[in-house]
């Protein structure tokens, strides 16, 4: 599509969403795998509804000249395909939104990529979708990919389905084929939730079934796609959910007004209505619902909105606002469903950022509950997710959001992860249920805290965290700065890889997963030392960033000192202190450090030391110096 043309789409879509006419609208999407023909099918709803623009058309003819796969005939197929990469590579690797309309409805039809690879596009797609089209091959019929995308579909809570069994034309119109294919899909989906199956047989290039019935097919008494688009009933009942808006923003152009600003993500709300922040417990009454076209006497689910309260209380970005009488939960620990997006694995322990709406907060999968293969459903034990997978996990955060069950919710009920360090969006998750484990724990107030113990030992408590290869020499030098310490009347303490790994954590190995939960025991404890007033030396590989500044966050500013013993690889393969660099070498130690598994440098350590050509003892002092000329030693 030329850029004009695109725009002209754009805009054509932006007044087409604004018409708000009384006409139903179905949101749907179509997936499949490679070559099942989706783009096809779109491309034919759109053209046999006559909603092709002009433009679009000329576009279209052009491009089937250049790339088309049917001979200089119109290819449906192109003028969905959007992106030029996907053109040429044949595929489809992105969600595209197209929409058209008949005289009973109007559709959004949501084009979603069968590419292995691309399962983010389609939880995407699903994630606003009332209905899925599957489209399957006739001569293929279902694979893999078919029960992938239902699956992740009923995840998302898409009740509609329609399996459109497809190039029904390459199989001779065969009814006991389309058969075969529809009973094993229903056989398939009886634990998928669906309330509506509807089976077509189809040629979406020829349009077979697709407006209109087909004389090809006439053993098939069903009704066309479009027929049954027009007629389903998908009751939306958002609307009728109790009131919620995530707040976007805080509106304030000048002292005397403040809106807050959002899309209502469930039931309605007028002025006078009285609303609770979901977190905080305080309320009050919506004074004006404000629009850029003037105020208005209601709104909906849906709809993006300003609101001004009657009293001054304090919101903002990321606070949800709710009805009084059926409010969000608030919690910290739940359990969701997680599809991993992510190229590198998802490892429990491992903190993300979870955003839910405008809300962002660190969070980690403390247990990977199960996995879920998409072919026979069975729940699989595991001890991490790689990408594409999905799972069962229970989530904990570094502090309490509000959120509704997705079922009950699907904007308040799902949440991204974010990878800390890419930016990456790693994982979509839809949460079941919150986890009230943690209900009869509560904190203890102690009347001696961290200063009070420090005090007598004239310090400030801290952790020296020391990072770096085997052999880099991180307990040699950890054990002068303690001597050091000690003699200086300090109070310490050392926890050290190859000791702690003989006790707390000796049920851990050496690959990723273990080393993240290796990790966080050790912070954990480290944290709890410092808590005692002491000053803490850390000696661990701790090869991952993320887990570095895990341990960082856990205690206050100032109090991690992260010493990044700086020793080339070849140095440490040199001096192979305990031989296990020639053992790994040889294949007979795995994940090993530096040979078959990574180490991440640290971006910005407080000491970075290099011990090639110095003695330990002249780093050892310049530790400690480190310490004194920062007051942790008084
Ligand atoms: S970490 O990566 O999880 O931080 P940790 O510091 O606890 O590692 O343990 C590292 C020590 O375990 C090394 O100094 C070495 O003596 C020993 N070790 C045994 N196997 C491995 C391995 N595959 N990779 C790294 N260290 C190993």
């Amino acid at each position: 599509m030329s850029e004009a043309a695109t725009l002209a789409a754009d805009e054509a879509f932006g007044e087409y969403l604004a018409s708000h006419e009384n006409k139903g609208l179905l949101r749907f999407l179509t997936c499949g795998s490679v070559d099942d023909g989706k783009s096809t099918l779109i491309g034919r709803l759109l053209f046999d509804t006559k909603l092709l623009f002009e433009d679009q058309l000329a576009a279209l003819q052009n491009d089937s000249r250049k790339h088309g796969t049917t001979g200089g005939e119109f290819d449906l197929a192109l003028l969905v395909d959007g992106l030029e990469a996907e053109r040429q590579q044949g595929i489809t690797i992105d969600v595209a939104y197209r929409f058209f309309a008949t005289d009973k409805r109007k559709f959004i039809v949501a084009d979603t990529p069968g590419h292995e690879q691309y399962t983010r596009n389609m939880a995407t797609g699903a994630s606003n979708s009332e209905l899925a089209v599957i489209l399957v091959d006739a001569r293929q019929g279902i694979l893999v990919q078919t029960r992938r995308h239902s699956f992740i579909a009923s995840l998302l809570g898409i009740r509609h389905v329609v399996l459109a069994v497809n190039k029904i034309d390459l199989v001779g119109y065969s009814e006991e084929r389309f058969h075969e294919i529809y009973d094993e899909y229903q056989q398939f989906a009886r634990n998928l939730g669906f309330e509506t199956l509807v089976g077509i047989p189809m040629s979406a290039r020829d349009g077979d079934n697709v407006i209109a019935g087909s004389t090809n097919t006439p053993w098939y008494m069903g009704p066309s796609l479009l027929d049954h688009l027009e007629s389903i009933e998908v009751d939306s009942d958002l609307a009728q959910k109790p009131f919620r808006m995530p707040v976007q923003w805080v509106n304030r152009p000048s002292s005397d007004f403040r809106g807050f600003a959002g899309t209502i993500a469930g039931g309605a709300v007028r002025p006078g209505d009285e609303i609770a922040v979901a977190k905080s417990g305080r309320t009050s009454k919506v004074a004006r619902i404000v629009t850029m076209d003037g105020d208005l006497g209601d709104a909906v689910a849906g709809e993006a909105v300003t609101l001004v309260l009657a009293d001054e209380i304090d919101i903002s970005r990321g606070d949800v606002l709710t009805a009084l009488d059926a409010r969000p939960q608030v919690i910290d620990q739940f359990a969701a469903h997680v599809i991993w997006m992510g190229e590198e694995p998802l490892l429990p322990g491992r903190p993300y950022i979870l955003k839910c709406g405008a809300n962002s907060v660190r969070a980690t999968v403390t247990n990977l509950v199960h996995k879920i293969d998409v072919n026979s459903f069975s729940e699989l034990a595991t001890r991490q997710l790689d990408l594409n997978e999905i799972a069962l996990c229970n989530l904990s955060l570094a502090e309490p959001i509000a959120f509704d069950p997705y079922d009950e919710n699907r904007d308040t009920g799902s949440f991204i992860l974010i990878d800390r360090f890419t930016n990456d969006t790693v994982a979509a998750g839809m949460i079941r249920h919150g986890l009230r484990r943690a209900t009869n724990v509560h904190w203890q107030a102690m009347d001696i805290d961290k200063q009070a113990r420090a005090e007598p030992k004239h310090q400030k408590p801290c952790i020296l965290w020391f990072t770096g290869l085997s052999g880099a020499g991180k307990s040699t030098i950890a054990n002068l700065v303690e001597k050091k310490l000690h003699s200086l009347g300090q109070h310490t303490y050392t926890l050290d890889g190859d000791n702690v790994r003989h006790g707390l954590n000796r049920d851990l190995g050496f690959t990723d997963a273990d080393r993240v939960e290796n990790i966080r025991r050790v912070a954990e404890t480290a944290k709890l030392f410092v808590e005692a007033g002491l000053i803490v030396l850390v000696s661990f590989i701790s090869p991952f960033r993320s887990e570095r500044r895990m341990a960082r966050d856990l205690v206050e500013e100032g109090e991690f000192i992260e010493v990044f013993v700086d020793t080339p690889l070849e140095v440490c393969v040199e001096r192979d202190p305990k031989g296990l660099y020639k053992r790994a070498m040889a294949g007979e130690v795995e994940n090993f450090t530096g040979i078959d598994s990574p180490y991440e440098v640290p971006h910005n350590p407080e000491i970075t030391v290099d011990t090639s050509g110095r003695p330990a003892e002249e780093i050892a002092d310049e530790i400690v110096r480190h310490l004194s000329e920062r007051n942790y030693l008084k």
